[in-house]
């Protein structure tokens, strides 16, 4: 299968390798960062790719945009992870529009586009015979979507409860494990490419909160926004705080939570026993799912990282490719 990739940050990077490195059969065809980019029908060497970019600060020709690939180049399925923007999802919703348009499918680790207009891409993805897919927005390496797609499909999905930024659990983790402040801890894992490009979004609980939109968008099928949940992040934390919860043998964790029943759509700071199943450590998530046959299922895995999150994105594309064998 024939793909095309457009963002070459810790995501980008991590799936360019995984496709050099793993015989998964997909080809690449165009590639493009934010400066640059390369076109080339019979395949492109993603590691000569990412050697140029890390010698030149490009990844190819400077005349060459994102645009121009998506429109030009040959290729079966669009791969976007361009940065998130949480309040215009752009310019990412454009491509995934083009894309669609040119009826190619598309896997995108990017929650601006499906925070804001999933319905309005998921309708296009239809109207063109083609598949939106977006593991990676959610959760990192954790498989959410494939979950509720196959695993639970035929159970109700009564409510979630999710440890769901990787950042945000990192500093906590590290502030109550090692004492260190909020400014240690976020620079820590700024350096680990871990938070997003503006690290407000992960420490004021935003992120959180579009995974959460997206999750129960998905789910339930509404159309909930970032402004509906009710948000608090971890800025305002204090280590004092993280030892008082220490002496009640607690910690703190950002709990994202949505319970359709209780209209209860919230992102927090919350205080709970250490041995709770959500109480996990360092970039790890966690999720539960309250349904109806199963009963409560939690799934535990790395939620941010440049190989975790190309997982998702790799797991998607190829079941692109089993779904839709015609892929060449
Ligand atoms: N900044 C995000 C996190 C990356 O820390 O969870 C994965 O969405």
């Amino acid at each position: 299968m024939r793909v095309a990739l457009i963002g070459l940050g810790a995501v980008g990077r991590g799936v360019a390798e995984m496709i050099a490195k793993k015989d998964l059969g997909l080809t690449i065809t165009g590639i493009a960062d934010s400066k640059s980019g390369c076109m080339d029908c019979n395949g492109i060497d993603p590691q000569r790719v990412l050697a140029q970019k890390k010698q030149t600060g490009a990844c190819g020709d400077r005349s060459i945009t994102a645009e121009d690939i998506i429109r030009d180049a040959e290729y079966d399925a669009l791969i976007e992870v361009t940065p998130t923007n949480a309040l215009s999802g752009e310019p990412a919703t454009g491509y995934i529009r083009a894309a669609l348009s040119r009826q190619k499918h598309v896997v995108t680790s990017n929650k601006g586009p499906i925070a804001l207009a999933y319905k309005e891409l998921r309708t296009l993805a239809q109207e063109n015979g083609v598949t939106l897919r977006y593991e990676a927005t959610v959760a990192g390496a954790i498989p959410v979507m494939h979950t509720l797609e196959h695993g639970l499909c035929g159970n109700e999905i009564l409510g979630i409860h999710g440890v769901l930024n990787g950042t945000c659990n990192y500093i906590l983790t590290r502030m109550a494990a090692e004492g260190l402040t909020y400014e240690q801890a976020l620079m820590e894992a700024r350096e680990m490419g871990y938070a997003e490009a503006d690290p407000t979004y992960d420490v004021k609980g935003i992120d959180a909160a579009i995974k959460l939109v997206i999750l129960t968008n998905t789910i339930w099928g509404n159309s909930v926004k970032l402004s509906d949940v009710d948000l608090t992040g971890i800025d305002l934390l204090t280590p004092d705080a993280l030892r008082l919860a220490e002496d009640e043998d607690c910690t703190i964790r950002l709990i994202a939570e949505a319970i359709p029943e209780k209209h209860l759509l919230r992102v927090s700071p919350r205080i709970i026993e250490k041995n709770h199943p959500l109480v996990v450590e360092g970039t790890l998530n966690a999720l539960t799912l309250e349904t109806d046959m199963a009963k409560e299922i939690t799934l535990i895995g790395k939620g941010a990282g440049s190989i975790e999150t190309a997982s998702a994105i790799i797991g998607d594309l190829l079941y692109i490719r089993d779904r839709y064998g015609k892929c060449t």
